[in-house]
């Protein structure tokens, strides 16, 4: 951006350790925007991720997480959605239409990051289960991307300067 400001929303998505959290908060903070992540709404409103899961079901998560992140995108603010909310059909359409930066990241380079997280969808299967998963999303981040960066050798500054640059 040249001296304007920033598209908003700007949306940040990806797998579990990509990096979303860290780099939505940062970005947030250099644009001058607020920030939301959609993992904390949801925990906030519903109780930490990994009761929801044990005691509602995958299922039932994506539908309060759906809930959470349409209304987040309709907010001007930098957002970091969890790693699954581009299996909802109606969140790829809205995305369809926002600044969206798919963050990646290495097997390799994401094995320190997931340790310790909350995270039930791997804590069974770890990292062979992250990169199933990863491969059955790419499609979809790859399809509503407008930008995507490694992030497994760059620093968090950097990887926000990229997208103050690319917006
Ligand atoms: C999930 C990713 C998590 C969280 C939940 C499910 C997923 O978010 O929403 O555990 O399906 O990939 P992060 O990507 O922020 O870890």
């Amino acid at each position: 951006s040249d001296g304007e400001r920033i598209a908003l929303p700007i949306v940040l998505v990806g797998p579990m350790g990509a990096g979303k959290s860290r780099v939505g908060q940062r970005l947030a903070t250099s644009v001058d925007a607020p920030f939301i992540d959609t993992d904390l709404r949801i925990a906030e409103r519903y109780g930490p991720i990994d009761e929801i899961f044990a005691r509602e079901g995958e299922e039932y998560f994506r539908i309060v997480e759906r809930e959470v992140v349409a209304e987040a995108l309709r907010e001007e603010a930098v957002i970091s959605l969890g790693g699954g909310a581009v299996l909802h059909p109606d969140t790829l359409a809205d995305l369809a239409g926002l600044a969206v930066v798919w963050l990646r990241v290495s097997r390799e380079a994401v094995r320190p990051r997931l340790a310790g997280g909350n995270r039930p969808l791997i804590a069974e299967g770890g990292l062979d289960r992250w990169s199933a998963i990863l491969a059955e999303r790419r499609p979809l981040y790859e399809a509503v991307a407008d930008l995507s960066i490694d992030t497994s050798r760059r620093s968090v500054a950097r990887i926000v300067d990229a997208i103050t640059e690319r917006f």
